[in-house]
Protein backbone atom coordinates (compact mmCIF):
# COMPACT_ATOMS: atom_id res chain seq x y z
CA UNK A 1 0.00 0.00 0.00
CA UNK A 2 1.45 3.44 -1.01
CA UNK A 3 0.59 5.75 1.80
CA UNK A 4 0.74 10.01 0.92
CA UNK A 5 1.10 11.38 4.48
CA UNK A 6 0.44 15.25 5.42
CA UNK A 7 1.54 17.28 8.26
CA UNK A 8 4.24 14.55 8.74
CA UNK A 9 6.45 16.91 11.08
CA UNK A 10 2.95 18.07 13.28
CA UNK A 11 2.04 16.14 16.57
CA UNK A 12 0.22 13.41 15.16
CA UNK A 13 1.73 13.34 11.18
CA UNK A 14 5.30 12.64 12.46
CA UNK A 15 3.60 9.77 14.83
CA UNK A 16 1.79 8.47 11.71
CA UNK A 17 4.68 8.51 9.73
CA UNK A 18 6.66 6.16 12.24
CA UNK A 19 3.34 3.55 12.51
CA UNK A 20 2.18 3.54 8.90
CA UNK A 21 5.10 2.13 8.25
CA UNK A 22 4.17 -1.40 9.44
CA UNK A 23 1.43 -0.48 6.74
CA UNK A 24 3.42 0.37 3.15
CA UNK A 25 5.13 2.63 1.82
CA UNK A 26 4.86 5.80 3.52
CA UNK A 27 5.39 8.94 1.26
CA UNK A 28 5.99 11.92 3.95
CA UNK A 29 5.22 15.12 3.01
CA UNK A 30 5.62 18.79 4.70
CA UNK A 31 4.92 22.30 3.76
CA UNK A 32 8.30 22.76 2.53
CA UNK A 33 9.98 19.70 1.73
CA UNK A 34 11.72 20.21 4.62
CA UNK A 35 14.48 17.25 6.69
CA UNK A 36 13.23 15.92 9.42
CA UNK A 37 15.72 14.60 12.01
CA UNK A 38 17.79 13.60 8.28
CA UNK A 39 15.10 12.61 6.56
CA UNK A 40 13.58 13.72 3.20
CA UNK A 41 9.87 15.02 3.10
CA UNK A 42 8.28 16.45 -0.27
CA UNK A 43 6.81 19.44 -0.63
CA UNK A 44 3.53 19.82 -0.67
CA UNK A 45 1.62 23.15 0.20
CA UNK A 46 -2.31 22.95 0.93
CA UNK A 47 -2.96 26.07 -0.39
CA UNK A 48 -1.40 25.36 -3.49
CA UNK A 49 -4.29 23.26 -4.93
CA UNK A 50 -2.73 22.99 -8.70
CA UNK A 51 0.44 21.22 -7.18
CA UNK A 52 -1.84 19.10 -5.03
CA UNK A 53 -3.67 17.55 -7.88
CA UNK A 54 -0.12 17.34 -9.55
CA UNK A 55 1.32 15.28 -6.90
CA UNK A 56 -1.61 13.25 -6.10
CA UNK A 57 -1.79 12.09 -9.66
CA UNK A 58 1.95 11.56 -10.22
CA UNK A 59 2.22 9.58 -6.85
CA UNK A 60 -0.89 7.64 -7.50
CA UNK A 61 -1.40 6.72 -3.46
CA UNK A 62 -3.37 4.02 -2.26
CA UNK A 63 -3.88 6.10 0.88
CA UNK A 64 -4.33 9.67 1.88
CA UNK A 65 -3.59 10.32 5.56
CA UNK A 66 -4.41 13.99 5.52
CA UNK A 67 -2.96 15.20 9.35
CA UNK A 68 -1.74 18.43 7.98
CA UNK A 69 -4.29 21.42 9.00
CA UNK A 70 -4.14 24.87 10.46
CA UNK A 71 -4.40 24.55 13.79
CA UNK A 72 -3.46 28.28 15.24
CA UNK A 73 -6.90 28.42 16.47
CA UNK A 74 -6.51 32.30 17.52
CA UNK A 75 -5.00 33.12 14.37
CA UNK A 76 -7.53 31.82 12.39
CA UNK A 77 -10.05 34.46 13.91
CA UNK A 78 -8.35 36.90 11.37
CA UNK A 79 -6.28 34.71 8.84
CA UNK A 80 -9.42 33.41 7.92
CA UNK A 81 -9.06 32.61 4.14
CA UNK A 82 -5.75 30.62 4.64
CA UNK A 83 -7.52 28.66 7.60
CA UNK A 84 -10.01 27.51 5.08
CA UNK A 85 -7.33 27.04 2.06
CA UNK A 86 -5.82 24.64 4.29
CA UNK A 87 -8.82 22.87 6.25
CA UNK A 88 -11.20 22.79 4.31
CA UNK A 89 -10.24 23.01 0.25
CA UNK A 90 -7.75 20.66 0.66
CA UNK A 91 -9.36 18.34 2.20
CA UNK A 92 -11.94 18.25 -0.71
CA UNK A 93 -9.01 18.51 -2.88
CA UNK A 94 -7.84 15.14 -1.84
CA UNK A 95 -12.08 13.92 -1.35
CA UNK A 96 -12.38 14.81 -5.22
CA UNK A 97 -9.34 12.93 -6.52
CA UNK A 98 -10.20 9.89 -3.78
CA UNK A 99 -13.65 9.57 -5.64
CA UNK A 100 -12.38 9.48 -8.66
CA UNK A 101 -9.77 7.30 -8.33
CA UNK A 102 -11.32 4.77 -5.71
CA UNK A 103 -8.48 6.22 -3.23
CA UNK A 104 -9.29 5.77 0.41
CA UNK A 105 -8.76 9.17 2.61
CA UNK A 106 -8.57 9.47 6.03
CA UNK A 107 -8.35 12.37 7.40
CA UNK A 108 -8.87 13.93 11.44
CA UNK A 109 -11.22 16.59 12.50
CA UNK A 110 -12.11 18.41 16.50
CA UNK A 111 -13.91 18.58 19.02
CA UNK A 112 -14.41 22.24 18.02
CA UNK A 113 -17.32 21.44 15.63
CA UNK A 114 -19.43 21.40 18.48
CA UNK A 115 -20.80 24.19 20.84
CA UNK A 116 -19.79 22.59 24.11
CA UNK A 117 -22.84 23.66 25.33
CA UNK A 118 -23.13 19.91 26.70
CA UNK A 119 -22.92 18.06 29.88
CA UNK A 120 -22.63 14.37 28.37
CA UNK A 121 -20.09 13.20 26.01
CA UNK A 122 -20.72 14.25 21.72
CA UNK A 123 -21.51 11.55 19.89
CA UNK A 124 -20.97 11.70 15.70
CA UNK A 125 -24.29 12.37 15.02
CA UNK A 126 -25.12 15.14 17.68
CA UNK A 127 -25.75 18.87 15.85
CA UNK A 128 -22.68 20.77 15.06
CA UNK A 129 -22.18 24.51 16.18
CA UNK A 130 -19.36 25.49 15.92
CA UNK A 131 -18.26 28.36 17.53
CA UNK A 132 -14.71 29.44 16.24
CA UNK A 133 -13.39 30.09 12.22
CA UNK A 134 -11.08 27.07 12.74
CA UNK A 135 -14.35 24.98 14.08
CA UNK A 136 -16.51 26.25 10.55
CA UNK A 137 -13.72 25.23 8.56
CA UNK A 138 -13.01 21.67 10.00
CA UNK A 139 -16.60 20.94 9.93
CA UNK A 140 -16.35 21.70 6.18
CA UNK A 141 -14.22 19.63 5.41
CA UNK A 142 -16.20 16.73 7.05
CA UNK A 143 -19.06 17.58 4.64
CA UNK A 144 -17.32 18.09 1.69
CA UNK A 145 -15.40 14.58 2.59
CA UNK A 146 -18.45 12.54 3.02
CA UNK A 147 -20.95 14.23 0.52
CA UNK A 148 -18.16 13.89 -2.08
CA UNK A 149 -18.84 9.61 -1.46
CA UNK A 150 -14.85 8.47 -1.45
CA UNK A 151 -13.89 5.40 0.81
CA UNK A 152 -13.29 7.78 4.05
CA UNK A 153 -12.43 7.31 8.05
CA UNK A 154 -12.58 10.82 9.76
CA UNK A 155 -11.56 10.77 13.31
CA UNK A 156 -12.51 13.18 15.44
CA UNK A 157 -9.99 14.38 18.35
CA UNK A 158 -9.48 16.89 21.26
CA UNK A 159 -6.64 18.52 22.83
CA UNK A 160 -3.92 16.57 21.31
CA UNK A 161 -0.37 16.32 22.83
CA UNK A 162 2.93 14.64 22.49
CA UNK A 163 6.32 15.11 23.30
CA UNK A 164 7.69 17.15 20.33
CA UNK A 165 5.80 20.05 18.69
CA UNK A 166 3.55 22.99 19.99
CA UNK A 167 0.56 21.87 22.68
CA UNK A 168 -0.28 22.17 26.22
CA UNK A 169 2.12 19.60 28.03
CA UNK A 170 4.93 21.21 26.47
CA UNK A 171 4.22 24.78 27.14
CA UNK A 172 3.31 24.03 31.19
CA UNK A 173 6.84 22.21 31.23
CA UNK A 174 8.18 25.32 30.02
CA UNK A 175 6.45 27.62 32.25
CA UNK A 176 6.90 25.01 35.36
CA UNK A 177 10.47 26.37 35.08
CA UNK A 178 10.04 29.93 34.49
CA UNK A 179 6.96 31.10 37.21
CA UNK A 180 5.77 29.85 40.57
CA UNK A 181 1.88 30.73 40.47
CA UNK A 182 -0.19 29.93 37.13
CA UNK A 183 -3.50 30.66 36.59
CA UNK A 184 -5.45 27.90 34.24
CA UNK A 185 -8.90 27.75 33.05
CA UNK A 186 -10.75 25.33 34.78
CA UNK A 187 -14.21 25.42 33.33
CA UNK A 188 -13.72 23.97 30.36
CA UNK A 189 -13.78 20.05 30.25
CA UNK A 190 -12.25 17.84 27.13
CA UNK A 191 -9.94 14.51 26.98
CA UNK A 192 -6.37 15.42 26.45
CA UNK A 193 -5.42 12.89 23.71
CA UNK A 194 -1.74 11.55 23.22
CA UNK A 195 -0.39 11.44 19.37
CA UNK A 196 1.21 8.64 19.24
CA UNK A 197 -2.27 7.09 20.52
CA UNK A 198 -4.10 8.69 17.56
CA UNK A 199 -1.72 7.23 15.14
CA UNK A 200 -1.61 3.28 16.43
CA UNK A 201 -5.77 3.48 16.78
CA UNK A 202 -5.65 4.95 13.08
CA UNK A 203 -3.34 1.91 11.88
CA UNK A 204 -5.36 -0.61 13.09
CA UNK A 205 -8.41 1.47 11.72
CA UNK A 206 -6.55 0.92 8.13
CA UNK A 207 -6.21 -2.10 8.89
CA UNK A 208 -9.64 -3.54 8.91
CA UNK A 209 -11.18 0.13 7.53
CA UNK A 210 -15.08 0.43 7.99
CA UNK A 211 -15.89 4.32 5.85
CA UNK A 212 -17.54 7.04 8.78
CA UNK A 213 -16.75 9.40 10.81
CA UNK A 214 -15.64 8.35 14.43
CA UNK A 215 -14.59 10.05 17.52
CA UNK A 216 -10.98 9.04 18.58
CA UNK A 217 -9.72 10.60 22.25
CA UNK A 218 -8.27 9.56 25.52
CA UNK A 219 -10.95 7.86 27.72
CA UNK A 220 -11.55 10.16 30.60
CA UNK A 221 -12.16 14.04 30.81
CA UNK A 222 -10.62 16.84 33.11
CA UNK A 223 -10.38 20.28 32.38
CA UNK A 224 -7.57 22.45 31.12
CA UNK A 225 -6.22 22.82 35.18
CA UNK A 226 -6.69 19.77 36.12
CA UNK A 227 -4.58 18.78 33.26
CA UNK A 228 -2.04 21.24 34.52
CA UNK A 229 -1.71 19.93 38.08
CA UNK A 230 -1.60 16.24 37.19
CA UNK A 231 1.26 17.48 34.56
CA UNK A 232 2.89 19.38 36.97
CA UNK A 233 2.78 16.65 39.82
CA UNK A 234 3.67 13.70 37.29
CA UNK A 235 6.90 15.97 35.96
CA UNK A 236 7.91 16.65 39.91
CA UNK A 237 7.91 12.74 40.18
CA UNK A 238 9.99 12.04 37.58
CA UNK A 239 12.71 14.90 38.38
CA UNK A 240 11.66 16.62 35.06
CA UNK A 241 10.68 20.20 36.99
CA UNK A 242 12.61 20.82 40.15
CA UNK A 243 9.15 22.71 42.02
CA UNK A 244 5.61 22.29 41.49
CA UNK A 245 3.86 25.68 40.76
CA UNK A 246 1.27 27.10 42.54
CA UNK A 247 -1.74 26.22 40.30
CA UNK A 248 -4.85 29.19 40.86
CA UNK A 249 -8.45 27.77 38.78
CA UNK A 250 -9.66 30.51 37.29
CA UNK A 251 -12.59 30.74 34.46
CA UNK A 252 -12.92 31.35 30.47
CA UNK A 253 -14.19 34.76 31.60
CA UNK A 254 -10.78 35.80 33.14
CA UNK A 255 -8.56 34.51 30.12
CA UNK A 256 -10.24 35.95 27.11
CA UNK A 257 -9.38 34.47 23.89
CA UNK A 258 -9.73 35.93 20.12
CA UNK A 259 -11.40 32.09 19.02
CA UNK A 260 -14.54 30.78 21.58
CA UNK A 261 -13.45 26.98 22.28
CA UNK A 262 -16.26 24.49 23.89
CA UNK A 263 -17.19 24.28 27.06
CA UNK A 264 -17.92 20.96 27.31
CA UNK A 265 -15.93 18.85 24.17
CA UNK A 266 -15.70 15.34 25.87
CA UNK A 267 -16.40 13.21 23.06
CA UNK A 268 -18.14 9.51 23.25
CA UNK A 269 -15.79 6.67 21.82
CA UNK A 270 -18.36 4.14 21.91
CA UNK A 271 -18.34 3.75 17.68
CA UNK A 272 -14.86 3.38 17.82
CA UNK A 273 -14.68 0.63 19.89
CA UNK A 274 -17.87 -0.80 18.34
CA UNK A 275 -16.46 -1.00 14.88
CA UNK A 276 -13.14 -1.54 15.29
CA UNK A 277 -12.56 -2.96 19.04
CA UNK A 278 -10.02 -0.33 19.50
CA UNK A 279 -9.87 1.05 23.09
CA UNK A 280 -8.09 4.52 23.89
CA UNK A 281 -6.00 4.46 26.89
CA UNK A 282 -7.52 6.82 29.76
CA UNK A 283 -5.22 10.51 29.42
CA UNK A 284 -2.83 9.84 32.66
CA UNK A 285 -1.93 6.96 30.93
CA UNK A 286 -1.18 8.59 27.80
CA UNK A 287 0.46 11.73 29.73
CA UNK A 288 2.52 8.92 31.56
CA UNK A 289 3.66 7.54 28.74
CA UNK A 290 4.46 11.18 26.69
CA UNK A 291 6.20 12.26 30.04
CA UNK A 292 8.15 9.36 30.30
CA UNK A 293 9.56 10.21 26.58
CA UNK A 294 10.17 13.73 27.74
CA UNK A 295 12.27 12.49 30.19
CA UNK A 296 14.10 10.49 28.07
CA UNK A 297 15.17 13.17 25.73
CA UNK A 298 16.43 15.62 28.75
N1 LIG B 1 -3.76 19.93 18.22
C1 LIG B 1 -4.95 19.69 18.76
O1 LIG B 1 -5.17 19.93 19.96
C2 LIG B 1 -6.06 19.10 17.93
C3 LIG B 1 -7.31 18.93 18.52
C4 LIG B 1 -8.34 18.37 17.75
C5 LIG B 1 -8.11 18.01 16.44
N2 LIG B 1 -6.88 18.20 15.89
C6 LIG B 1 -6.69 17.83 14.49
O2 LIG B 1 -5.73 16.78 14.44
C7 LIG B 1 -4.98 16.88 13.23
C8 LIG B 1 -3.50 16.89 13.55
O3 LIG B 1 -3.23 18.02 14.39
P1 LIG B 1 -1.81 18.25 15.07
O4 LIG B 1 -2.03 18.56 16.49
O5 LIG B 1 -0.89 17.16 14.67
O6 LIG B 1 -1.39 19.61 14.34
P2 LIG B 1 0.03 20.32 14.29
O7 LIG B 1 0.98 19.70 15.25
O8 LIG B 1 -0.25 21.79 14.37
O9 LIG B 1 0.52 19.97 12.84
C9 LIG B 1 -0.15 20.46 11.72
C10 LIG B 1 0.75 20.27 10.53
O10 LIG B 1 0.07 20.83 9.40
C11 LIG B 1 1.03 21.39 8.58
N3 LIG B 1 0.54 22.46 7.73
C12 LIG B 1 0.05 23.66 8.10
N4 LIG B 1 -0.17 24.41 7.02
C13 LIG B 1 0.20 23.67 5.94
C14 LIG B 1 0.23 23.90 4.55
N5 LIG B 1 -0.14 25.07 4.01
N6 LIG B 1 0.68 22.92 3.74
C15 LIG B 1 1.10 21.74 4.26
N7 LIG B 1 1.11 21.46 5.56
C16 LIG B 1 0.67 22.42 6.40
C17 LIG B 1 2.07 21.98 9.52
O11 LIG B 1 3.28 22.05 8.83
P3 LIG B 1 4.26 23.29 8.97
O12 LIG B 1 4.88 23.15 10.31
O13 LIG B 1 5.19 23.12 7.84
O14 LIG B 1 3.42 24.53 8.83
C18 LIG B 1 2.08 20.99 10.67
O15 LIG B 1 3.14 20.06 10.53
C19 LIG B 1 -5.48 18.15 12.53
O16 LIG B 1 -6.46 17.80 11.59
C20 LIG B 1 -6.13 18.94 13.64
O17 LIG B 1 -7.13 19.81 13.16
C21 LIG B 1 -5.85 18.72 16.61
Amino acid sequence: MKILLTGADGQVGYELWRTLQHLGEVIPTTRNGREIEGMPTLALDLTNSADIEKKVNAIQPDLICNAAAYTAVDNAEKEIDLAYAINSEAPAIFAKYAVITDTKLVHYSTDYVFSGEASKPWKEDDFCDPQSIYGRSKLNAEQSIIDSGCQHMIFRTSWVFSDRGQNFVKSMLKLALEQNELNIVDDQVGSPTLASSLATATAMAINNPVDGLYHMTSSGKTTWCGFARRIFSQAHKMGIIPNIPIVNAITTEQYPTPATRPKYSVLDCHKLKNTFDISMPNWQTALQLCMQNIRRQA
